[in-house]
């Protein structure tokens, strides 16, 4: 099975948990994005589809983009979120979190949360353009590339937009 058409951004956790193409094609979304320049390692396919297996898990793939999440309860978590490189600045990441916010909120999430290396400064921008404020800081969570611990810094968003609880359907 082939990644979806771009932009249809559909939940896929079962199809990726079930469909080892599907994951894998993922997978190679996921390692285009972590290549070395952010902290972070490329995540496998089977490690993909043993997150999308659990209860609660959200995933949007595009041919370009990946994210994962997952709902608990009033919390959802922003897992993974993944632009290639050749795809950056075009509105994928933003679309990608925008739908995930919705879909939480849907499942019933109040707030959502999510962690993302202090040196990060593209992918926290984009999450405080949409609303994410920083509300803690673990040390030395992640390494770079040459070994260095780097703070991550927790991010929420709440509540979570009263627009996205009414436009979260789950359609694509
Ligand atoms: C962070 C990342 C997912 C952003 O993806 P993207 O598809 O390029 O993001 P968008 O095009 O939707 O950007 C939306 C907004 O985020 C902000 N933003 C995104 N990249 C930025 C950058 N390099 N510098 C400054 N702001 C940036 C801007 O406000 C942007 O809006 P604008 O383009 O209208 O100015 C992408 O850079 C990526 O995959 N990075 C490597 C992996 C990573 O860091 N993942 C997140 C870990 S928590």
């Amino acid at each position: 099975m082939s990644a979806p058409a771009p932009g249809a951004l559909p939940e896929l956790a079962a199809r990726l948990a079930a469909d080892p193409a599907l994951a894998a094609a993922a997978a190679q979304v996921h390692a285009a994005a972590f290549d070395g320049t952010v902290p972070g390692r490329p995540w496998s396919a089977a490690e993909i589809a043993g997150f999308a297996a659990v209860p609660g898990a959200l995933a949007l793939l595009t041919p370009d983009a990946l994210l994962l999440g997952r709902v608990a309860g009033p919390e959802a978590e922003l897992v993974a979120l993944a632009t290639r490189p050749s795809a950056r600045r075009r509105g994928l990441g933003r679309a990608l979190t925008e739908r995930f916010v919705a879909l939480a909120a849907a499942a019933g999430a109040e707030e959502a949360f999510l962690e993302v290396a202090a040196t990060n400064a593209p992918a926290q921008a984009l999450y405080a353009a949409l609303g994410w404020r920083p509300v803690g800081r673990r040390r030395g969570y992640y390494r770079d590339v040459k070994g260095n611990r780097i703070d991550a810094v927790a991010m929420r968003l709440r509540p979570i937009a009263v627009e996205a609880r009414t436009s979260g359907d789950g359609a694509a």
